[in-house]
This record gives C-alpha cells, sequence and structure tokens, in this order.
C-alpha cells in the first residue's frame, strides 16, 4: 500500500490548479475546434513538448534503418585485414546510442503526455459540467440525467482518443511514410514508384471498405447505448418489477435487447477482418515487389547489401503502421462522431440569461407582483393568460386549486425557471428579468412539490442552504422542521447519507429536511408548493405553525393541498384553468360559497379530490 502510494504526487494541489486552470469559458454552438482550444490551452506547453518528444523518437527511428544499412554495408564491402576496429565499434555505439535516445524520448514524450491528456480530460469535463449547469430547470426535463452523463463522458473520451490517436500513431506513421520516400528515392526511383502504388492502393481500399465499417459500429454503439438505457430503466424500476412479479419477463425482454446488440458485435467483427485481408493482401503484394525489385538492383550491383536490409526493415515497420492506420481512422472517425453529437446537445444556448450588466435584487419589503403575464410551455396550449396578481408585502398567502390549474408553473415563473411570454413579474417593483437570477433564487426559498435529495449526508443536505452554517444552525432548523427527532433516531444521526435522490428516507422524511434547507436559508419570500403533503395532519399542523412564527416579517405564499393547513393564512387565493377565480379569508371565502366552499365541504378536512 505504502509503495503504490508513491506513485501520486503529494501536495500537488497548487501545480493541478495550474494545469487545470480556470473553468474554460464555454459559449453556446462552439465546435469541435473552437471548443478544444478554449478547454486545452492551459496545457498547451506540455502538449507541445510531448509532439516534440514523439517526432524526435519516430524520426530516430526510422533513421536506424538507415544506420544499420551503413553498418551492414560497412562489414559487408570490407575483409578484417582492410577495416578498423575502432571505427567500427564507433559506428555500432552510434546505432546504440540511437535506441537509447529512442527510447528516452519516448519516455519524454509519455512525462509530458501525462501531463496534458489527463488534465485536458478533467477540465472538459469540468468545463461541460460548468455549462450544463447553467441550464435552466426545463432543459432538464428534455434531456435525461443519464443521458446527459454520458454525453459528457464521451465528449472528454472522444477527445482523450483523438489526442492519443494522433499523437502517439499518426505522427510515426507520417514520418516513416516520409522517410521511406526519401531514403528509397535515394536508393532508386523504382522503390519509390511501389511505395506510391502501395499507399494509393491503400487509400482505395480506406474509401471503399472504410464506410461500411464507420456503419457497424455506429450501429454497435447505437444498439449498445440502448441496452444500457434499457438496463437502467429497468433496473430503476425493480420495485414495480417485484410488486408484479414480472423477473422472468423482464429477464427475457432483455434478451432480445443482447441480441440485436450480437447481431451487430458479430457483423462488425466479420467485417473488420474482411478489412484485414484486404489490407494483407495489398500489403503483401508491395512487399513482395519490393524484395524482387531491390535483389535484382543487388545483381545489377545499384544495391548494397545494406539496402537489402534497410528495404526489408522499412516494409515491415510501414506495413504494420498501415494496419494500424486502418484501425486508428475509425476511432478517430467515431471519436469525431461522438464529441460532435454530444456538444451539439450540451452547447446549446442557455434559455435563460442574465441581461448585461444586470442588477442583484434588492429587496425592502417583500411585495410580489404579477403584471398582465402570460405563458405556455414550449409546444403546449397556455397555462396563464393575462394573469394579475399582487401579494403586499409580509402577506401570508394560502393558494388552492384542483391540480393541473398552474399553481407550480407561477412559482417556476417567479423563480425564472422560464421566462413569462407576455407581461412583468415585479418583486419590489424590479423586474425579475432585470435582476441576476442568483439574486433571485437567493432571495425566495421554495420548498418544492418533490423534494429532491443529494445522495450525501442530512447534515450536507440541510446545510447546502447556507453553506457557511454551524451544526447548531442546521440543528436548530432542524428542529424547526420538526426533523431532528427523527434524524437522531437514525443510525448515523446527521452524518446518515441518504440513497439517491433520498430513497432511504420516507416522504414525509424528505420534505421535513428540504423544509430545514429553505428555514436556513432565511430568505425574505418563501415559497411552499404542496411542501407537508407527504407528512400526517398532526406533524403537518405542527409544521404549519412552526413556520407561521418563523415567517412574522415574511412574504409567504403556500399552496396546499390540505386546505386546513391554510387557515392561518391572511388571504387564500383560489386558482383554476390558470386563473384566479377567488380571493379572501377562509371565513369570507366559505360564506362565499363558491368553488373554495365545497372544495372545503367535499374535503371535510381531508384531502383535496384529484380531477
Ligand atoms: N415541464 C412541463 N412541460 C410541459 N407542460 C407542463 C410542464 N409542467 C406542467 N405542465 C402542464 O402545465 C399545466 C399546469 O401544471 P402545474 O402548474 O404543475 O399544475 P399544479 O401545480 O396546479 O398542479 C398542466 O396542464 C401540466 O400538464
Ligand atoms: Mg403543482
Amino acid at each position: 500500500m505504502a509503495r503504490q502510494r508513491r506513485l501520486f504526487y503529494k501536495n500537488n494541489t497548487k501545480e493541478r490548479d495550474r494545469l487545470f486552470g480556470a473553468v474554460a469559458p464555454l459559449r453556446p454552438g462552439m465546435n469541435k475546434r473552437t471548443f478544444w482550444w478554449s478547454v486545452m490551452r492551459p496545457v498547451l506547453g506540455w502538449l507541445l513538448l510531448a509532439l516534440f518528444a514523439v517526432s524526435c523518437a519516430e524520426i530516430l527511428d526510422i533513421s536506424m534503418f538507415y544506420v544499420t544499412k551503413l553498418v551492414v554495408d560497412y562489414f559487408s564491402t570490407g575483409s578484417p585485414e582492410a577495416l578498423n576496429f575502432q571505427h567500427a565499434l564507433f559506428l555500432l555505439l552510434i546505432l546504440a546510442g540511437m535506441g537509447g535516445f529512442t527510447s528516452l524520448f519516448w519516455r519524454l514524450s509519455g512525462f509530458a503526455a501525462s501531463h496534458a491528456l489527463p488534465a485536458t480530460y478533467q477540465r472538459m469535463v469540468q468545463s461541460l459540467f460548468a455549462y450544463v449547469a447553467g441550464h435552466n430547470p426545463g432543459y432538464f426535463y428534455d434531456h435525461f440525467a443519464g443521458a446527459l452523463a454520458t454525453k459528457i463522458r464521451n465528449v472528454a473520451d472522444g477527445y482523450f482518443d483523438l489526442q492519443e490517436g494522433m499523437l502517439f500513431s499518426t505522427i510515426g506513421i507520417l514520418v516513416s511514410i516520409g522517410g521511406a520516400f526519401i531514403m528509397f528515392t535515394a536508393i532508386h526511383p523504382y522503390l519509390l514508384l511501389v511505395i506510391l502504388c502501395w499507399m494509393v492502393a491503400f487509400a482505395i481500399s480506406y474509401r471503399v471498405l472504410g464506410p461500411g465499417k464507420r456503419h457497424y459500429s455506429k450501429e454497435v454503439s447505437l444498439r449498445g447505448s440502448r441496452k444500457t438505457g434499457h438496463l437502467v430503466d429497468a433496473m430503476s424500476n425493480m420495485l414495480t418489477v417485484s410488486l408484479f412479479a414480472r423477473r422472468e419477463k423482464e429477464v427475457r425482454n432483455f434478451r432480445h435487447v443482447l441480441y440485436d446488440e450480437f447481431d451487430a458485435k458479430r457483423a462488425s467483427w466479420r467485417y473488420s477482418d474482411l478489412m484485414a485481408l484486404t489490407n494483407t493482401l495489398i500489403t503483401l503484394t508491395a512487399r513482395l515487389v519490393l524484395m524482387t525489385i531491390v535483389a535484382y538492383l543487388w545483381f545489377e550491383k545499384q544495391a548494397t547489401t545494406g539496402d537489402i536490409v534497410l528495404v526489408f526493415g522499412i516494409a515491415g515497420t510501414l506495413s504494420t503502421q498501415l494496419r494500424q492506420m486502418a484501425q486508428l481512422l475509425n476511432r478517430l472517425y467515431s471519436a469525431l462522431g461522438s464529441i460532435d453529437e454530444g456538444l451539439e446537445t450540451l452547447l446549446v444556448p442557455h434559455g435563460i440569461l442574465d441581461v448585461p450588466h444586470a442588477l442583484p435584487l434588492v429587496i425592502t419589503r417583500g411585495e410580489v407582483r404579477f403584471d398582465h403575464v402570460s405563458f405556455a410551455y414550449a409546444g403546449r396550449a397556455s397555462v396563464l393568460k393575462d394573469f394579475t396578481l399582487v401579494i403586499q408585502p409580509g402577506e401570508k398567502v394560502g393558494l388552492v386549486g384542483r391540480s393541473g390549474a398552474g399553481k407550480t408553473t407561477l412559482m417556476s415563473l417567479l423563480l425564472r425557471f422560464y421566462d413569462v411570454t407576455k407581461g412583468a413579474i415585479l418583486i419590489d417593483g424590479q423586474n425579475i428579468r432585470d435582476i441576476t437570477q442568483e439574486s433571485l433564487r437567493d432571495q425566495v426559498s421554495m420548498v418544492p412539490q418533490e423534494p429532491l435529495l443529494f445522495h450525501r449526508t442530512i447534515l450536507e443536505n440541510i446545510r447546502y442552504g447556507k453553506p457557511e452554517a454551524t451544526k447548531e444552525e442546521v440543528e436548530s432548523a432542524a428542529k424547526k422542521a420538526l426533523a431532528h427527532d427523527f434524524i437522531l433516531a437514525l443510525p448515523e444521526g446527521y452524518d446518515t447519507k441518504v440513497g439517491e435522490r433520498g430513497v432511504k428516507l420516507s416522504g414525509g422524511q424528505r420534505q421535513r429536511i428540504a423544509i430545514a434547507r429553505a428555514i436556513l436559508k432565511n430568505a425574505p419570500i418563501l415559497v411552499l408548493d404542496e411542501a407537508t403533503a407527504s407528512l400526517d395532519s398532526e406533524s403537518e399542523v405542527a409544521i404549519s405553525e412552526a413556520l407561521h412564527n418563523l415567517v412574522e416579517q415574511k412574504t409567504v405564499i403556500a399552496i396546499a393541498h390540505r386546505l386546513s393547513t391554510l387557515r392561518e393564512m391572511t388571504r387564500i387565493l383560489v386558482m383554476d384553468g390558470g386563473q384566479i377565480i377567488e380571493d379572501g379569508t377562509h371565513d369570507a371565502l366559505l360564506a362565499q360559497g363558491g368553488l373554495y366552499a365545497s372544495l372545503w365541504e367535499t374535503q371535510a378536512g381531508g384531502f383535496l379530490q384529484e380531477e
């Protein structure tokens, strides 16, 4: 263990900061090149060093064939009497020295690349994450979390493949081809002609067979991600699978998905073999012709024994590298494909932007005004039409209405998760379009309808509302939200992790933690979206009272399912079909005998009937 740890750098925070740099500022619609450039800049020096080292190593590598030729010629043309031992030794030492330097340059390239490539990778993930986190919530309804995470990974993987391939394979191939051109020309132009024909044949075969290979690869990856999607969907619905005893059916269904992938994989494999076969035929022919020519030239005394060794060696290297090249090209193509596809989804413009020079929201009183607001979700019928509502500073407003009436939508608009299509929303006279989103969400607290928690400890989840809060502050907020007691009963108390999205807690427990989080945040405007709906009636009443004492000075908008919790509110609004149809105190609305009164009646202290 101790031995293993020495592999890592110690205390390298500073160095990492330098390699990572600040989060790269990404812009919507960046293409492969501009994105790469903006992310890779801090490690450009290392990348160039790696490029230099690889080039040197490859040039030395190919030059060694030439020095070998010189050595062979030296020994084969002379006799022991005519040659000088020191001279011979010198030539051999040069050869050995070149070998040494080659591997030195390889190590140098590895050292430089170990800085450049992983750092670029991390930086890409970091910058993409930062950009994607700037999308408004609506974006995340349209894209699955798993798919987004996969895309971020694909882009980074794609660039890694691309850079590694370019650095460690492409340069070698180019240098070998260039070296072969030069050296063969020096021996005889015929040889050059053969090499040229070889390259052309390779290019043609790739042009003919390459698209097929790409088609198969794409199909394999497509069916592969379909398989992953199927697996994830099934895994997250395991409860349903058990409830309906459908395990065998699921396994059977999954088999078909696997068959699909298997078919594609096998076809792709066979096609690769076909390509390899073609390549081998071309290569063998080329090598045969090269050998014949150089042997012929030797008999004609136009080539030396060293030349035979040289041609033999280079032809071998070239055929290996061309074989790799075919694989490399496929890998590069698929890398380019996944980069394009990923950036296209990830780097779409942010739906909601701060206006230039936006000012922070300043709340002095806490008045909220919806001024002739209209809104529709993209491609849907409008939810709000010419909606006007003024909530006075410090007012406690209860909002009720059947499900689908538009209550949550109204609150999402207040938090500017979406922009209104017409009209304006003003807080203390400031249009929320003109202030920074950060300051808006800093000063409006919301407990959402279905609060989700991070798979972190309870302490961290509550502290999310105020990162600098002390443990005492967290506990006091938890007490007010009636969460303290159940938290202490958990095996690790405040340090208990809550499972993915908070699944290891009951719905009511999740809500109480979300309420504690909002209490801790202590913002001047508080929005509760059916925040206590999963609690039993007793705790619900207790929390409603606790909140009521807490929010003395604040403006509160509480959406509730159970009307009994709203009796303390100073004003109750009844929403239906995107309109306020009733507005008054509990008693006044009961006396009015409208929708509220009938809801109250059917509910009789219980729940609102769903539509
Ligand atoms: N993200 C969304 N995309 C499209 N339509 C939505 C979205 N969220 C809600 N809706 C629709 O908007 C209407 C109002 O929904 P909502 O505001 O959630 O109602 P409430 O909170 O009063 O139950 C519903 O018809 C619902 O189907
Ligand atoms: Mg709702």
